[in-house]
């Protein structure tokens, strides 16, 4: 083994030995990936990885270099033929964007840049804050309120739900914990509100308990009188409710709750009101739902993902905090180590740490960034626009096929529908339109989700897809009957 003399006088890098070789591997892949994303209309929706593939993935660690362009190889033969599709015009799975091209482009070079966004004086730290100017302005949220561009929903959602949290009790709950408030702090959303926020209740120490999951009515949406019912009990029993949550599209059915209404309750109550908007929000941008979707403009904080319905590559979202001292004052910790200068390098905005829990951030904001130069905001809510159309579009074919039958009425982006016969019974239906839809998935014909609406299993399509033409909803629907009649029992 070399000693620290030896190593000194023969210093290695991980840079390439070879820059000729990088630089026309590079132009290769850029070329491929680009013809991947062109052509990728040919491709099956989806594609079972095939075992060999499987036992190549479980590889030990390499101990010594492979040549680059075998590891493109590689990459090619076992990784790149098996994606979860969502770059495909017919995936419409869970809720998932589709990218494009210009952001791949963007996200190469944030990686060449490779700036940790956390605090500093350099251009990434200034990108983002005008990419939080430009999501504030798509909201309509004022000038001196405050964001985060983090990993995705889940994560806009905690970090707003811990500004409330720390905010609402007039305690100091970062030091003294949960235990300082007068019994138990509890908080309020939809039975249909997603579960990553039961799970931040339950990171941030609150226990999934004091969620109250308040009941829908028929259309999925928050019942007001059961809301405030709840409210007034936990105030009767010597809790202490601190926030409502409403949805601007629900993870299941993209139903929009009573906003307006849950805007009043928690004025009377006063408490801090968040709405989870993770694709919905962004609907606001649609003439259509701009009336319906305004209260966003006056919550305490939103949350929504570019990485969903701006179609950005993953991950990016965001969340907005109209009282940006709040923001800052459930994050901000100033250790030596991280100190703010006057001028070099450690001056620069306010460190992101100061308003996030995370402190290495990798730079989100350049894709958000040159997207939105490339396309311009009105394009996006054309986009969004034609999503929403589709999604109706999508319902009428439905509603005229005497074997499917939609299992709510269609809002925003969502479809949930099944095939159905006389005289089935729901164990069997059920049963029929899971087959269904893991055929449609691995004959790489379409990739729609699934949930359950009132015991019946539901073929979901969620349609935050820009790739999607009229035509791939009329094929699902075709295939739907087709699968459907040869699985009769
Ligand atoms: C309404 C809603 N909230 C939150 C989330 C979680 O977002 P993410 O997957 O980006 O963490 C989702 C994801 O689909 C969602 O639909």
């Amino acid at each position: 083994m070399k000693d620290h003399k030896e190593l000194l006088s023969d210093e290695i890098s991980l840079d390439p030995p070879d820059w000729e070789e990088m630089r026309g591997l590079g132009h290769q892949m850029i070329d491929d990936m680009l013809d991947h994303l062109q052509h990728i209309r040919k491709e099956p929706s989806w594609r079972k990885i095939p075992a060999e593939t499987k036992e190549f993935l479980k590889e030990n660690i390499p101990q010594l270099p492979l040549a680059i362009s075998e590891i493109y190889e590689e990459f090619k033969k076992h990784i790149l033929p098996y994606p979860s599709g969502n770059t495909h015009p017919r995936f419409w799975a869970w809720v998932q964007g589709t990218g494009t091209p210009f952001g791949m482009l963007a996200e190469m070079l944030a990686a060449g840049m490779n700036p940790n966004t956390a605090l500093g004086e350099h251009s990434a730290m200034y990108v983002e804050q005008q990419v939080l100017n430009w999501c504030k302005e798509m909201m309509n949220y004022p000038d001196t309120s405050s964001g985060i561009l983090v990993s995705g929903g889940s994560m806009a959602n905690i970090t707003a739900l811990m500004v409330a949290r720390n905010h609402q009790t007039g305690k100091d709950i970062r030091k003294e914990g949960v235990r300082a408030a007068k019994g138990n702090m509890t908080l309020y959303c939809s039975t249909e509100t997603h579960s990553c926020v039961e799970k931040a209740v339950e990171v941030m120490g609150i226990g999934s308990n004091s969620l109250r999951k308040i009941p829908v009515d028929e259309s999925y949406r928050l019942r007001i009188e059961e809301l405030e019912r709840a409210i007034k009990s936990d105030l009767d029993a010597g809790n202490t409710p601190f926030c409502v949550i409403g949805n601007a599209g629900t993870v299941n059915t993209g139903e929009i709750d009573p906003l307006d209404e849950l805007l009043s309750i928690s004025k009377k109550y006063n408490l801090w009101y968040h709405i989870d908007g993770a694709f919905g929000a962004l609907a606001k941008m649609a003439p259509e739902y701009s009336g319906k979707l305004k209260t966003i403009e006056e919550a305490d904080s939103v949350a929504f993902d570019l990485h969903k319905w701006m179609y950005m590559p993953f991950e990016v979202g965001c969340v907005l905090i109209r009282d940006a001292a709040a923001h800052r004052s459930a994050f901000s910790s100033e250790p030596f180590y991280l100190m703010n200068h006057e001028r070099g390098l450690a001056a620069g905005p306010d460190p992101m740490g100061n308003y996030g829990l995370e402190l290495s951030r990798g730079f989100k904001a350049l894709k958000v960034w040159m997207s939105l130069k490339e396309h311009g905001v009105q394009k996006y809510a054309a986009a969004i626009r034609q999503n929403i159309a589709q999604a109706f579009y999508l319902g009428e074919l439905i509603e005229r096929e005497n074997n499917l039958e939609l299992l709510t009425p269609v809002s925003l982006n969502i479809v949930c529908y099944r095939y159905k016969r006389a005289g089935l019974s729901e164990k069997q239906l059920n049963r029929i339109n899971k087959e269904i839809v893991m055929s449609l998935q691995e004959q790489g014909i379409a990739s729609p989700s699934s949930t359950v609406l009132g015991g019946r299993y539901a073929i979901r399509v969620a349609n935050t897809n820009h790739r999607s033409r009229k035509e791939d909803f009329e094929d699902l629907v075709s295939e739907t009957v087709r699968l459907g009649d040869r699985l009769l029992p």
